[in-house]
């Protein structure tokens, strides 16, 4: 798989890999860099080994550290062979002349060497090594997702340094937005899920429940439905052998209620059309709420986003249809859209802390976790 490195070397509209893809950081905006073989702007200068050496360890052709926002923390398990393959692939695209945009980060992040304490601490320099006791196909997905995915870029909780915690896949905030948790825990991950619905979600971005869209549709678009079957079942097994946060289901709030009724009503008028009577969506095209463990993730930041922003799901060659989410800021307040919120937090087998107005007002001013 390309590591998905389009998805982040390339600018909203712009040639793909000629970099100028702003991502959002606490620290500040981070771009990243051109790394088509441009000989001025990209890297039509460098050798093989730099670019093992930026790709795995981190490190510009002169040496400079990166920035973590480039996931070489996840790339250093990458295969000698795989990185091999992806060179020569860079080497292939036709070069593009851009230059490097700024970044805007404040005190300390701006100055490169401040990176050096952050490697030391969160960042181990070492190629992936398999666990013996486990099957072939179990460190195969492991080194997938742990590798070339990078998923837990996303998907592990940061630090307040923006270095992984030890709560291992099971679900992150990005600025806007959440990454769910993705372990087989059942009641905020994937225990509801087989092996054949995580692979149709990495494949064709969509499964009879969910719907990848955002962030993870670009990762879907980008990377993973370029995957192969064997490759996806390997994701899917290692996934599913993950334990994870071992969350306790809260009771759903009463549907007598008074906000469970005013959600009710403010769901019939504006969602029922698509998400459907009872929650169950559009097979490949809505998603589902009922039973839809992204719908109890942890803050709701990602429900919020999706009413207030809308949103498109993600296109591959599997589906191509790419159905869109309306944008109801304009035409739902805040307490309607915490109350319609709750409710499908608390409907149809779901139970999760309701989503206040005030969360709803933040996320009116927050930043876009990217560009749509
Ligand atoms: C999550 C976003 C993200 C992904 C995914 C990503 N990169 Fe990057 N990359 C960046 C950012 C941001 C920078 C610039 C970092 C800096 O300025 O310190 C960068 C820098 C680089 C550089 C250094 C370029 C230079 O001029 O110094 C190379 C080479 C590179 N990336 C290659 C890749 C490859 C190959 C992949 C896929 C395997 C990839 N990147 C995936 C964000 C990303
Ligand atoms: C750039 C950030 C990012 C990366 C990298 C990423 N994800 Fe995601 N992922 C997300 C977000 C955000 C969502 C929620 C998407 C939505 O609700 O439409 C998500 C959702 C998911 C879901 C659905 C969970 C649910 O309960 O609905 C699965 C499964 C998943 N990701 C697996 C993966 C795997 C496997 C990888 C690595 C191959 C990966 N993700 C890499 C951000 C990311
Ligand atoms: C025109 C059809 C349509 C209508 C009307 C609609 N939705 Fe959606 N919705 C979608 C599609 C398609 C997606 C998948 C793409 C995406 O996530 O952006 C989606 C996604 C979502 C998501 C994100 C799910 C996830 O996995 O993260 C939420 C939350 C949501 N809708 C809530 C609502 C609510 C609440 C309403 C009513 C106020 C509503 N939708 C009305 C089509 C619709």
């Amino acid at each position: 798989m390309q590591g998905d490195c389009a998805a982040c070397h390339t600018a909203p509209g712009g040639q793909a890999f000629a970099g100028g893809y702003g991502l959002q950081t606490p620290f500040g905006t981070i771009n990243s860099t051109n790394i088509t073989p441009d000989r001025e702007t990209g890297i039509g200068n460098w050798t093989e080994r730099d670019f093992f050496r930026a790709v795995r360890h981190g490190k510009r052709q002169d040496g400079a550290l990166l920035y973590p926002a480039m996931p070489y923390n996840a790339y250093v398990q990458m295969s000698d062979s795989d990185v091999h393959d992806l060179w020569a692939y860079m080497r292939s695209l036709a070069p593009v002349h851009q230059p490097a945009q700024p970044n805007t980060l404040g005190f300390p992040y701006n100055i490169r060497l401040a990176m050096l304490g952050w490697n030391l601490l969160f960042f181990k320099n070492q190629g992936y090594v398999p666990v013996v006791a486990q099957s072939a196909q179990w460190n195969r997905g492991r080194y997938l997702v742990e590798g070339a995915g990078h998923c837990a870029a996303c998907h592990t909780p940061k630090n307040a340094l923006g270095g992984d915690t030890g709560a291992y896949l099971q679900g992150a905030d990005l600025l806007g937005g959440h990454a769910p948790e993705i372990t087989n825990d059942h009641h905020l991950g994937l225990g509801s899920w087989s092996a054949e619905q995580i692979q149709s979600y990495l494949k064709v971005g969509s499964n009879d429940k969910a719907v990848a869209a955002g962030a993870m549709g670009e990762a879907v678009e980008h990377s993973t439905q370029h995957l192969n079957d064997a490759d996806l079942a390997d994701i899917a097994l290692y996934l599913k052998s993950l334990q994870g946060s071992g969350t306790q289901a809260p009771a759903a709030l009463s549907a007598k209620a008074p906000l469970m009724q005013r959600g009710a009503q403010v769901y019939e008028n504006n969602c029922m059309a698509c998400h459907n009577v009872h929650g169950e969506g559009i097979n490949g095209m809505v998603p589902a709420f009922a039973d839809n463990p992204g719908m109890r993730a942890t803050g709701g930041a990602n429900l919020i986003s999706a009413v207030l922003k809308g949103g498109r799901a993600a296109a591959t060659e599997g589906n191509i249809t790419a159905a869109g989410m309306p944008s109801f800021d304009w035409k739902l307040n805040d307490d309607d859209i915490a109350a319609v919120l709750t409710y499908v937090r608390n409907s149809w087998g779901n139970a999760a802390p309701g989503i206040t107005a005030a969360q709803v007002a933040k996320a009116r001013t927050a930043q876009p976790l990217a560009a749509e």
